[in-house]
């Protein structure tokens, strides 16, 4: 079953969202597998978002990410990655739709609440970055037959 990096980044911690958007996901049928806080050293924030390195936003984004607690979360179920990417929203809250996370409780491009896996090739790695495999845990829904 697909896996997927999410992270409520430290806006929506400060902004009291955790709760509203693990909801989301929830809803949605995705499961947890992974939930902690993590205060992101700046190594883990600059591994986490390599491949923006070099880019203007690059520097602002690191010490944004490192400001203060984020939580992980690694979420399971059919097709985790695009789910969790449609649920999240636009990357820019201001252009993001009603009804997605960041449409609905941002306008900002760097300040958007939430980081998801764009891919399933890197949600493994991005876990492998949060996660300690003895962190996750694998348990069976009660009622996947019905959520998918
Ligand atoms: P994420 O990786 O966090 O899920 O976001 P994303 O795929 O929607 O966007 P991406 O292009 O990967 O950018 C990573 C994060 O960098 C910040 N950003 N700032 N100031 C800017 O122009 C700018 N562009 C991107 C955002 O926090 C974005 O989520
Ligand atoms: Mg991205």
């Amino acid at each position: 079953m697909q896996q997927t990096l999410i992270l409520l980044k430290p806006d929506a911690v400060q902004r009291r969202l955790v709760g509203e958007v693990i909801g989301r996901f929830e809803k949605k049928g995705l499961r947890l597998v992974g939930l902690k806080l993590v205060k992101a050293s700046r190594d883990l924030a600059e591994k986490h978002y390599a491949v923006h390195k070099g880019k203007p936003f690059y520097e602002s984004l690191l010490t944004f990410l490192t400001s203060g607690p984020t939580v992980a979360m690694v979420l399971e179920g059919r097709e985790a990655v695009p789910a969790c990417r449609a649920l999240m929203g636009l990357t820019d809250g201001a252009k993001s739709p009603p009804g997605t996370i960041r449409g609905d409780f941002g306008l900002s491009v760097q300040n958007n609440l939430v980081h998801g896996s764009d891919s399933p090739e890197n949600a493994i790695i991005e876990i492998g970055l949060w996660f300690k495999p003895e962190e996750l845990v694998s348990f069976t829904q009660t009622d996947a037959t019905w959520v998918g």
